[in-house]
């Protein structure tokens, strides 16, 4: 386990609370639809005279995600994202999304121009995970191997051997524990609970997790899942074992999106972020979704599937940012160029599975 008190944690979980507040408090308003059609038709026009591409989530509003579509930008999870970034030609890249996210694409496209729509636009994850005491915690443990999670700082990323997306987790460290590597994972410990009971591999596990997906209910899922015997589970690695031992599909947030393409399933009980379920009612037009449960009995719901950074993304925000250029991501070069490189061998691994 890591090396900070209990007391760290619990203040760190407080602070990490207290900035997710933060964010609720300072989500858009809907907008009307005429100010939107507005908008719409600015954020288009100043896409092409900047050359700039748009790189959205899955989880951020429907509108930027459409916006994504229309313009010859993307919708994907973090892992396409990044690789989609780095191969787009454009000298812009603006990111829909949480703060690592546009770190990335600047770490793969030091040449471009990096642009967020929200520049508070936290993760708890990322934020859980402080590279000072991550640094502490590998030096202690130098005959390990450091795998992190995209979901962390440029500075986290500089310190670790591979770095990870959840689509390709799983098969990683597969491979490295079959190389006879042990390993320091961080910092989802949800996640790196499920890896290490996949693959029984020797993991060291860091004590973050998502605000989103840590909420989601095991007990009540298995009840909804009672009266609704045809419908199949997808959940978020990200979410806790109980909820995670219901599912008939584990993956990124690409993967349930394939999923419900290629399952021959009239309902999904999904356990991941609600933004999902706009690219899941495009891509399976005549399926039927059910959010999974984030509340029962004795149980808060704070985020209730909603992720509050992934919600500050709006439209006026990213009008905004191409007209001021302000929220650019700068990455401080030496740690760009040591982050690039656990990035790159990600990208490279992804792409050899893939072949
Ligand atoms: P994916 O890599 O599955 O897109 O996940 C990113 C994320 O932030 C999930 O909460
Ligand atoms: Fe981070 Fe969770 Fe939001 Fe994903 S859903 S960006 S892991 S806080």
């Amino acid at each position: 386990m890591q090396p900070s008190s209990e007391t760290t944690q619990r203040s760190r979980n407080h602070d990490i609370a207290e900035q997710a507040a933060t964010a609720r408090a300072s989500l858009p308003e809907p907008l009307e639809n005429r100010e939107k059609n507005a908008l719409i038709d600015e954020a288009k026009r100043l896409l092409r005279a900047r050359d700039a591409v748009l790189v959205a989530h899955y989880y951020v509003d429907s509108d930027l995600q459409e916006l994504a579509d229309a313009t010859g930008g993307c919708v994907a999870d973090s892992l396409e994202m990044a690789r989609f970034g780095l191969a787009h030609q454009a000298s812009t890249v603006l990111v829909a999304g949480v703060r690592f996210m546009g770190e990335t694409a600047k770490i793969l496209s030091p040449e471009k121009q990096v642009f967020l729509v929200e520049s508070a636009a936290e993760c708890s994850l990322d934020l859980g995970c402080p590279v000072d005491m991550f640094a502490d915690f590998c030096d202690q443990h130098p005959d390990r191997t450091v795998v992190v999670y995209a979901n962390t700082s440029a500075e986290v990323k500089a310190r670790a051997d591979w770095v990870v997306t959840s689509s390709i987790a799983l098969n990683l460290i597969q491979d490295l524990s079959n190389q006879g590597e042990k390993i320091i994972w961080a910092p989802d410990r949800y996640l790196g609970d499920y890896v290490q009971r996949q693959t029984g591999a020797d993991m060291l596990l860091w004590e973050g997790s998502c605000i989103v997906h840590e909420e989601f209910k095991g007990e009540v899922l298995e009840q909804l899942k009672q009266l609704n015997p045809d419908a199949k589970v997808l959940v978020h690695p990200e979410s806790p074992p109980s909820v995670i031992n219901l599912a008939d599909i584990v993956g990124s947030t690409g993967q349930l999106i394939h999923a419900v393409e290629t399952m021959n399933a009239p309902l999904f009980i999904v356990a991941t972020e609600e933004g999902i379920l706009h690219k899941m009612r495009q891509r399976a037009p005549g399926k039927n979704f059910l959010a999974a449960p984030t509340a029962g009995e004795g149980a808060t719901c704070e985020s209730c599937a909603h992720c509050p950074w992934m919600k500050m993304n709006d439209l006026q925000r990213l009008v905004n940012v191409l007209k001021s250029e302000q929220n650019e991501v700068v990455v401080d070069e030496a740690i760009r160029s040591q982050a690039a490189i656990p990035i790159k061998r990600m990208i490279d691994y992804g792409q050899s599975r893939s072949t």
